[in-house]
């Protein structure tokens, strides 16, 4: 619950997608499934792929410098940067990106949180400027999940793309447009073979499809429900839902669970497939492109994913600038 006045205010919002596009005849041809198998079960028709010359960090170092510029801002007073495929276990890629971007000896670290990772960077900035030990937060989620999954497992490979979003945050006060009004955020560890990726040596991805697909359900919604209760609004007062966008059929039933009409979600995914972390943020970019978010839109976010790790956050719209790009 956040209470006090000071809180983080959305200054900008910066993308950036591969320019590579992988849609399902392509990938039909190389694996057992098909264009309309992959569009009836899950609303993916591509994903963007990066190619083995663009890193997780260049991709973020692309979208933190896009955010940056919408927001106007040369400097930050920290770094946060959400992934759950780092190009190395060791060091974490904010001190990266924070050097690339120029941005000086800043505080720079990365929040692991696979999916969920855009909403608890948000929650962890939020609580380093309502406590005053940061000003400005420039924060970032990344993801190449291309190098996660097995190239040959049809079960996984149609799902995941690659991508980036980042947005700054400026301190402010709660009754500002744009200012983080409440959070809720969870996690069961005893679900953390569901989804998991051992990296290294030692394989791919895997995912226990299904049960995930449940669980995405019950924890998005219950999630959603408790940050409504927080900032005391009904669901019929959300002008814009912003869930995670893994599968078109998660959100139809989060909706129908909520009882909101489904065309106040935001669905964002046909084109860039599940990108974990950076799905929330691309999804606001694309949002705010085709005008389904408008300024002074009451908006929840939420998301669920591999820790199981699930978040949702509170906002009204603020009247922001977008800086998007490829690579
Ligand atoms: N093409 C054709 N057939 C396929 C494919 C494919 N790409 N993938 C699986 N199948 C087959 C299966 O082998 C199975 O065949 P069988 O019945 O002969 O065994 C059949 O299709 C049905 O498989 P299910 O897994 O039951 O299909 P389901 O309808 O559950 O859809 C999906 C699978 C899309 C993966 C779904 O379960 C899902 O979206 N799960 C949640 C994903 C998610 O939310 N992830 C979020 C977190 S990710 C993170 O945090 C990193």
């Amino acid at each position: 619950m956040i209470t006090s006045d000071q809180t983080a205010v959305l200054a900008g919002l910066g993308t950036c997608l591969p320019v590579g596009e992988e849609d399902n005849a392509a990938l039909s041809e190389r694996l057992d499934t098909s264009d309309s198998w992959i569009r009836e079960r899950t609303g993916i028709a591509a994903r963007r792929i990066a190619g083995p010359d663009v890193s997780m960090r260049d991709l973020a170092v692309a979208a933190g410098e896009n955010a940056l510029k919408a927001a106007g801002l040369a400097e930050v007073d920290a770094v946060v940067v959400a992934t759950s495929t780092p190009d190395r276990p060791l060091p974490a890629a904010g001190p990266q990106v924070a050097s690339s971007l120029g941005l000086g000896s800043v505080p720079a670290f990365d929040v692991s949180a696979a999916c969920s990772g855009f909403i608890y960077a948000l929650a962890v900035s939020a609580g380093l400027i309502g406590t005053g030990l940061a000003g400005d937060i420039l924060m970032v989620a990344s993801e190449k999940y291309s190098r996660a999954v097995d190239p040959a497992d049809r079960a996984t490979r149609v799902l995941f793309g690659d991508g980036a979003g980042a947005a700054v945050l400026r301190s402010g006060r709660r009754d500002e447009r744009g200012a983080v009004l409440a959070v809720d955020w969870g996690s069961d560890g005893t679900g953390r073979d569901l989804i998991h990726w051992p990296g290294g040596q030692g394989g791919y991805l895997s995912m226990a499809g299904k049960r995930v697909y449940l669980k995405a359900i019950e924890h998005m919604t219950s999630s959603t429900l408790r940050v409504l209760d927080q900032c005391g609004w009904a669901i019929s007062e959300v002008d814009t839902f912003v869930p995670h966008q893994a599968n078109m059929r998660i959100i139809r039933a989060v909706a129908q669970q909520l009882s909101l009409p489904e065309d106040r979600a935001v669905c964002a995914l046909e084109r860039t497939g599940n990108t974990a972390g950076a799905s929330i943020p691309l999804a606001l970019a694309h949002g705010q492109a085709n005008g389904t978010i408008r300024a002074g839109d009451r908006m929840v976010l939420t998301a669920f994913g591999a820790g199981l790790a699930w978040a949702s956050a509170a906002l009204v719209w603020p009247e922001i600038n977008t800086v998007e790009s490829e690579l």
